[in-house]
């Protein structure tokens, strides 16, 4: 297995070097990242490529028996070059030009800076195609993150306009797909379509979603380019991949596209960052590594681990004793083939100061190197019960078209789109089942039978090929599980005229809907016993049903002749529509009622406590601060707990 740290040589005296590969040595790491901001070292002044120091420290690993994952080095170009060619700072949505001194801030859509990226990257990668301990290169770092998706400058609003036009040909298609009709916005040439920065009120939808679809390109491009140069140059035993971030979601950047250039994805693993007062939820945790298995639906890199509190200006969380060895090996036993801890040693300088790594300033041995230690044991002495496949019968689908779209309008000042995706996968994962996180396309390009469940919220963007699809899936038996707001938007993100082909194929009609902000809930009574009550947020559908059973009712005057949950049978399967985001307690018995449908083996567990059925063997892990017991087992605050069949039983 491949387990380490990211290292930063060059932060320190090159007279520690050899201490700190010996002391990683003995803590069991076998692979260190390194170099992935280090292009002033590399070419101090333009095209003066010196690559001495990294040779140094290269054979000092070697050495060690340690092998490397090499970062390329443009996500921080040198300053000589921002003074060289100042454009290829990226500027705000309010025009203004960001300044020199953070990180990520480069235009993709610059030629000089592709060609200097790429040049840096040649020289770099040809220097070492032969050495044996560089197993792999990371491109870049953590591309689109902290807002580095987007840039407002004029060179990007001519390549927007390029854009438009080779998917649109003619101006008037732009018109009547955006319905620009509407406050006489109507274009008579590509070069009047404004960038989507502030105005007054709203820009058009559809301009808003071809906007992000255009940044999104722009980044596959960049990337595309600079992995060609990688592949082309490289050796054939170095691998390619890259390390995503958390907020996967928040970024105008479709990370399944992007995924395919690759070899390998890598994760940055952070449950909780920098100002945060409290991790992320266990399902949440767990679904954004569901979520990196699904981009190349096979086991992914955690090439950054958390191992300290993490800030920038202010500190974070700091992760209690165990915890952060909790969520390594969590990580392993959900499709992480790797664990690399950010980072050897917190630096002393610089805008990370307070993002602590393993060792801390003082330098001293501590408990996060201990957990550090216990947990690269723990993970070479369980290899065979972490690497066993990950087999999902249920599926939780996303589409980015949508993601934008709810992003340009959330319709509900209560909905998140990655937290009512993470509440949906709770019900599931509360029910210890595996759970793939894949786009909708990726699941349509395989069979019928890859899944027994979909779960689909929220997909107000369809088209005839998905509706088609899903509802062969239903009737080859499989169970959908969809709700409020699917089905009313094509492509262009307008609204659909005339009947809603999705509402038909579940079985209702949507008479209405009514959006719940932050703070408000709708009664909801459950049609069995009329009895037992709930609710619900986010907003309503107020279905009516045609065909379809209801299962629960809305329960305020006024609203009580509407269902709010209902089933559909077609042929062999189902599909349930959700008219609102229902409180947990319903979600989980929901979940339960479709997987005891479909004969998927479910265990529920305490809230905190996971079980992961890997083949014979369970893997226990305790997300919760206190004592968790559930049957006849008790388990200690951040347990991972390895149970294993004895051969010989
Ligand atoms: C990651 C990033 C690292 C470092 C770390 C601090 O997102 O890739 O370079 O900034 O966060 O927590």
């Amino acid at each position: 297995m491949i387990l380490g740290v990211d290292y930063y040589p060059e932060h320190w005296p090159e007279t520690m070097i050899a201490e700190d590969i010996e002391r990683m040595k003995t803590a069991g790491v076998n692979t260190v990242r390194i170099g992935e901001f280090a292009w002033h070292l590399m070419e101090p002044t333009e095209g003066q490529y010196d690559f001495s120091y990294f040779d140094h420290v290269v054979q000092l690993l070697k050495a060690a028996d340690i092998h490397i994952i090499f970062g390329t080095p443009t996500a921080t170009f040198p300053a000589w070059l921002a003074k060289r060619h100042p454009e290829i700072i990226a500027t705000t949505a309010f025009g203004i030009q960001h300044a020199f001194g953070g990180r990520r801030l480069y235009c993709y859509n610059i030629d000089v800076y592709r060609e200097k990226a790429k040049a840096i990257t040649k020289a770099l990668v040809t220097h070492y195609r032969d050495e044996k301990a560089i197993i792999a290169w990371q491109i870049d770092n953590e591309i689109g993150h902290e807002g580095s998706d987007q840039c407002y400058c004029k060179t990007c609003h001519h390549v927007f306009h390029d854009f438009l036009m080779t998917k649109y040909g003619h101006i008037h298609a732009l018109n009547e797909a955006y319905g620009t009709v509407f406050w006489g916005q109507t274009y008579n040439d590509f070069e009047e379509v404004p960038m989507p920065t502030p105005t007054i009120t709203q820009h058009n939808p559809g301009l808003a979603l071809d906007w992000a679809r255009f940044r999104s390109e722009s980044i596959y491009q960049y990337v595309d380019g600079l992995t060609n140069v990688v592949r082309q140059h490289c050796g054939k035993h170095q691998r390619v991949l890259h390390n995503l971030y958390g907020g996967y979601f928040d970024r105008a950047f479709d990370q399944v596209r992007f995924s395919e250039v690759f070899d390998m994805i890598g994760y940055d693993h952070y449950p909780v960052w920098g100002g945060l007062k409290a991790p992320i939820s266990p399902a949440h945790i767990t679904m954004a590594l569901s979520y990196m298995r699904g981009l190349k639906h096979r086991p992914f890199w955690v090439v950054e681990a958390i191992m300290g509190a993490q800030g920038h200006d202010y500190i974070g969380y700091m992760p209690r004793e165990n915890q952060a060895l909790m969520w390594s090996l969590h990580a392993l036993a959900h499709g992480s083939e790797a664990l690399l801890y950010f980072r050897w040693r917190g630096m002393t300088h610089g805008a990370e100061q307070f993002c602590q790594g393993i060792l801390d300033a003082d330098n001293r041995d501590n408990q996060k190197l201990n957990e550090v230690i216990t947990c690269f044991k723990l993970a070479n002495t369980n290899e065979s019960v972490l690497t066993t496949p990950i087999e999902a019968a249920v599926a939780l689908c996303y589409d980015y078209d949508n993601r934008w779209s709810w992003h340009a309008q959330p319709q509900s000042d209560a909905l998140n789109y990655t937290d009512l995706l993470a509440h949906y996968y709770n019900a599931f994962y509360r029910h210890n089942t595996f759970v793939d996180v894949r786009s909708i396309n990726a699941v349509m390009t395989g069979t019928f039978s890859d899944y027994r469940i979909l779960v689909m919220p929220i997909m107000q963007i369809v088209d005839d090929q998905m509706l088609q699809w899903l509802k062969r899936f239903v009737e080859n038996g499989g169970i959908l599980i969809t709700g409020f707001r699917s089905g009313i938007k094509g492509r262009h993100n307008q609204l659909l005229f005339g009947s809603n082909a999705f509402a038909a194929f579940c079985g209702i009609q949507v008479e209405g809907f009514e959006s719940l902000g932050a703070g408000l809930s709708c009664p909801v009574i459950c049609d069995e016993d009329r009895q037992t009550t709930e609710f619900g947020t986010i907003g309503r559908d107020l279905i009516v049903p045609v065909s379809a059973s209801a299962l629960w009712h809305y329960g305020d005057t006024g609203f009580e002749q509407y269902a709010a949950l209902t089933v559909q049978t077609h042929g062999k399967g189902a599909v349930y529509y959700l008219g609102t985001c229902f409180a947990e307690t319903i979600m989980l018995n929901l979940a339960e009622r479709v997987l005891g449908a479909q004969g998927i083996k479910s265990r529920k567990t305490p809230a905190g406590l996971e079980c992961i059925q890997k083949g014979d063997a369970t893997v226990w892990v305790n997300h919760n601060h206190e004592n968790t017991c559930f049957e006849d087992k008790c388990f200690s605050p951040y347990e991972v707990r390895f149970e294993t069949v004895d051969a010989n039983e």
